[in-house]
């Protein structure tokens, strides 16, 4: 198969007359080498964006001045083979590396023939013999141009190929996106008819007068107040989550008391913990916890998600097993070198921590991605929304949340943080304060 170069050369015309004639004149060119050099740069650094490929200043022009003579030098050395295409080549590759547009590189090569055509008319008076050489002349000139082209060639097919990756990555991890969404749409379908099937079916049986007491019938309405609380509460985490996506989620942030947000949501779970027997504790009931800056919605909203995520995942204890728990901890985390936006005061890390089926290590990023419940969770019902609201939220207070082992490897324990107000950095003692890594305010 023909190579560039062979190809070039052909298209151009190159002949082995031309290389001969080239060659011969190779002497004579070389004392107007360094003029070229001088003439070549004070030329092209008047261009407006010059200054962004020659950072170096005058010792990198007088570098280059003398690789320029060493490369114009080249157009006379007579090789025009395989290794002079290469290395042509990489002067162009140079370029594109250096971040030299293409278009320059074409229009620098008019000084350098402009150059050559004047030093052609000195060198040989007579018009028919500096015919022959400058035609020999221009044809190199048109194959080096050629050479480094190429190279600008295989750079954007580069990038290309780099951009069409991209675009495919992109493309399944929308497909992949469109699948989960498709997926959630008869998840949520589903779970939005259960409750709904119930407060039709019960409602009608009462209004038919169906009921035989009125307890029964007091019965069936509680039923339906419970299925039509649990209604409300899907919808309310599909508007949280459209609010989130579409950035329309506003926060009112304050300094928040969270002994006050404990003491009003963990009790909301007493209920449903004490029908699974489980030991619910709220093990930061004796200390005193310092503001943080918060929505105090929010806040709640997102301790009462965890804390009912560990009361559901958590199973009633079978008859030799010690019964299931839920506590409620918390911590104060010093980082000193925090980002402004967190006042650099530290946080407050509130950990909710059960005993019950767990989350599989590979699992738990996963988890906090919209419409992904984990392959165990499902059968538990819920919008599966939860943990990526509650994400979304703790970050836009400026925290944090993950999810570790249960203790001794059992069950979850899921933590959030919250910045501490900037009244609580000059009341803590140094010692109160547990050093973290920078990372995450974990
Ligand atoms: C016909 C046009 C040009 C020729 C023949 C030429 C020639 C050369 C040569 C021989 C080198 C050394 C390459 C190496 O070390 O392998 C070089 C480097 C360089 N040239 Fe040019 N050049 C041309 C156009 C331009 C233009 C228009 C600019 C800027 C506007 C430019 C900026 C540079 C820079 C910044 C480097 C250094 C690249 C590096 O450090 O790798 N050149 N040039």
């Amino acid at each position: 198969m023909e190579t560039f170069i062979q190809e070039m050369k052909r298209y151009l015309g190159f002949t082995e007359e031309d290389a001969a004639l080239l060659r011969q004149i190779g002497p004579r060119m070389e004392k107007y080498l360094p003029e070229l050099a001088e003439r070549f740069y004070s030329q092209i650094r008047q261009h407006p964006n010059a200054f962004r490929v020659f950072g170096g200043g005058d010792a990198q022009i007088a570098r280059l001045k003398l690789t320029l003579q060493g490369w114009a030098k080249g157009l006379f050395g007579g090789g025009y083979d395989q290794p002079y295409s290469e290395e042509r080549y990489q002067v162009g590759y140079r370029h594109v590396r250096a971040g030299v547009e293409q278009k320059y590189v074409i229009s620098a090569m008019g000084i350098v023939r402009a150059f050559f055509s004047e030093c052609l008319l000195l060198e040989f008076p007579a018009s028919d013999v500096r015919l022959r050489y400058a035609r020999a002349v221009s044809k190199i000139l048109d194959l080096d141009l050629n050479l480094m082209c190429e190279s600008y060639m295989h750079a954007s097919m580069q990038n290309l190929r780099a951009l069409n990756e991209q675009l495919e990555r992109a493309n399944r991890d929308l497909a992949e996106a469109s699948r989960s969404k498709d997926e959630f749409l008869a998840q949520i379908s589903h779970e939005l008819r259960t409750p709904l099937n119930s407060i039709l079916g019960f409602t009608k049986l009462v209004l038919d007068g169906l009921t035989k007491t009125p307890e029964e019938e007091r019965e069936l309405l509680r039923d339906v107040f419970s299925s039509a609380q649990h209604l409300l509460g899907l919808v309310n985490d599909i508007l949280d989550i459209g609010r989130i996506e579409a950035g329309r989620m506003a926060l009112h942030v304050d300094d928040v008391d969270p002994r006050h947000v404990l003491d009003s949501t963990v009790p909301l779970v007493t209920i449903p913990a004490a029908e699974k027997d489980l030991e619910l504790r709220d093990e930061t009931h004796n200390t005193e916890l310092p503001l943080v800056r918060a929505d105090e919605v929010r806040f709640r909203q997102v301790l009462l998600n965890l804390l009912s995520n560990a009361v559901k995942f958590t199973p009633p204890a079978a008859a030799d097993q010690p019964p299931g728990r839920v506590a409620v901890r918390a911590r104060i985390l010093h980082k000193p070198d925090a980002p402004a936006a967190h006042s650099g005061n530290g946080f407050l890390r509130i950990e909710v921590v059960d005993t019950g089926i767990g989350i599989p290590e590979e699992k738990r990023e996963e988890v906090f991605e919209k419409f992904v419940q984990a392959p165990a969770g499902r059968r538990y019902g819920g919008s599966g929304l939860g943990l990526a609201i509650s994400r979304r939220l703790v970050e836009l207070m400026g925290g944090a949340i993950g999810l570790e082992n249960g203790e001794d490897g059992r069950g979850t324990l899921v933590w959030f943080t919250l910045p501490l107000a900037s009244k609580e950095a000059a009341k803590l003692p140094p010692a109160s304060r547990e050093k973290t890594s920078t990372r995450a305010p974990a």
